[in-house]
This record gives structure tokens, sequence and C-alpha cells, in this order.
């Protein structure tokens, strides 16, 4: 299956009962899709388009070490780590109940290498240089402690392994900004301050050797080695 494909599939892997988070992030549900184009402005090609972005640093073959953090419901990844039988896989969030939903799509793909951990971004409970790769799908823009999120992912990612993921950043699509502004930041969803593009692009180079940023609408995906 091709990593598009294992995207789409996502839906399929809730057995066709995605709540509204898992129905958004799929564009899947009539609400989910809604909240796609109404405050992201993305329609599903946008939508597979900035998550085949953010997972392109993960090799279709990769058979090291991954921390997720965070995982969420896992609903994006556990049907890429259905593919990934040699990744020895930890996925780290610090809501057990979104983690809840994440183990029981494990459970029901028969998942054997992904193992979970609640747990918070900016005190990970690893030692230095443990992963070859840190995925980060959509966690930035929630992250209370941006700073010691960015330093401990650092710290766990061995030379030479890869950082890469996606997050809302301002300025790349007005409709969102708004959006957050008034609505998922009041709410708590969201936590300032943000990146933009630039901001992004620029801090990523100062931490890392090769860094790639690119945007979807409101979205800024990223792939850099360390
Ligand atoms: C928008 S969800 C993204 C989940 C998933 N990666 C996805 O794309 O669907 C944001 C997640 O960040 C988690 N989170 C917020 N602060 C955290 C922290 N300090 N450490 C670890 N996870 C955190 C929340 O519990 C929530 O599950």
């Amino acid at each position: 299956m091709t990593r598009r494909e294992q995207i789409k599939s996502a839906y399929r892997l809730t057995g066709g009962n995605a709540g509204f988070y898992d129905g958004m992030m799929t564009y899947s549900t009539f609400l989910g899709k809604a909240v796609c184009r109404m405050v992201w402005d993305m329609n599903r090609e946008k939508n597979l388009d900035y998550l085949e972005r953010a997972l392109s640093g993960v090799p279709e073959d990769f058979a090291g070490k991954l921390l997720e953090v965070p995982v969420g419901t896992g609903v994006l990844t556990m049907p890429v780590y259905r593919e990934l039988p040699r990744a020895d896989v930890t996925c780290l969030d610090y809501s057990e109940a979104m983690m809840a939903s994440a183990q029981e799509k494990a459970r029901t793909a028969g998942l054997q290498n992904v193992r979970f951990l609640q747990g918070d971004v900016g005190a990970l409970p690893f030692e230095d240089e443990r992963f070859d790769i840190v995925l980060s799908l959509n966690g930035f823009h929630a992250f209370p402690d941006k700073e010691a999120a960015y330093r401990e992912t650092f710290r766990v990612l061995r030379p030479g392994g890869t950082f890469c993921g996606c997050f809302y950043i301002k300025g790349g699509c007005a409709r969102t900004d708004w959006f957050i502004r008034h609505l998922y930041q009041p709410k708590g969803f969201f936590t300032p301050p943000y990146e933009t593009e630039q901001s992004l692009r620029a801090r990523l180079r100062s931490m890392y050797g090769e860094v790639e940023v690119s945007r979807v609408e409101g979205i800024g995906c990223f792939r850099c080695v360390k």
C-alpha cells in the first residue's frame, strides 16, 4: 500500500465509526469535512497533501526506532505503522483519553511493534539520541511550552536522524487565523505563540543540518535532519 493509500485508509481503521475528531483529521464525516473546509480551507486533496508531506520523513520500509509525539487518537498513524512491521515505535501523549483511542486502534489492527506512554513532550522520559525518527503531527500549536518541546525532541534524536511533521502556522490562511484566535485559542485547544512559515524555517535551520519547510494553507510541514 502506498503512503497515500495508507492515509486514505485511516478512516476505515475506525470501523466507519469515527468520532468528531477522527472524522475531521481524515476528512471523512459530514461534520469533519465541514470543519476542514470552513476553518482550514482544505478539501480532501489538500488534506492528503499536507499529511503526505508531514509523513515524508518516514521511509516506507523504515526499520529503526521512531518516537511519535503527540499521538492523539492515532487515527493518522496507526495505518502507517501497520505497514512498518520492522519499526520499533513509541507513541507518547499527555492525554490518556486520546491515547486510549490510539491503543484501541493498535489492538484492533494487531500491531505488535507499537508501545504507548503517557508523558509530557517538554520532559521526555528517554535518554539522549535514542530515536532515528521523531514524528510530530499537529502538536506544536497545542504544546504549552514550545521551547521545551523543540529542545526535547532534538535531544532524543540521534545525529543523522529525522525530525518531521506538521502543525498550524499563522499567516498562511487568513480564515484559519481568525478561527484560531477567536475559537480554538479561547477554548484552550491551541496555545500561542505560533510560528509563521518564515520563523519555523529560521528556527529549524538554527537547530538542524538539512531543513525543508513547506505550507498547505495554514499548516506548516517540515522535515529536518539532525
Ligand atoms: C491536535 S492533537 C494531535 C494528535 C495527533 N498527532 C493528530 O494529528 O491527530 C494534539 C495532542 O497534543 C497533546 N498534548 C498537548 N500538550 C502536550 C504535552 N505537553 N505533551 C504531550 N502531548 C501533549 C494533546 O493531548 C493532544 O492529544
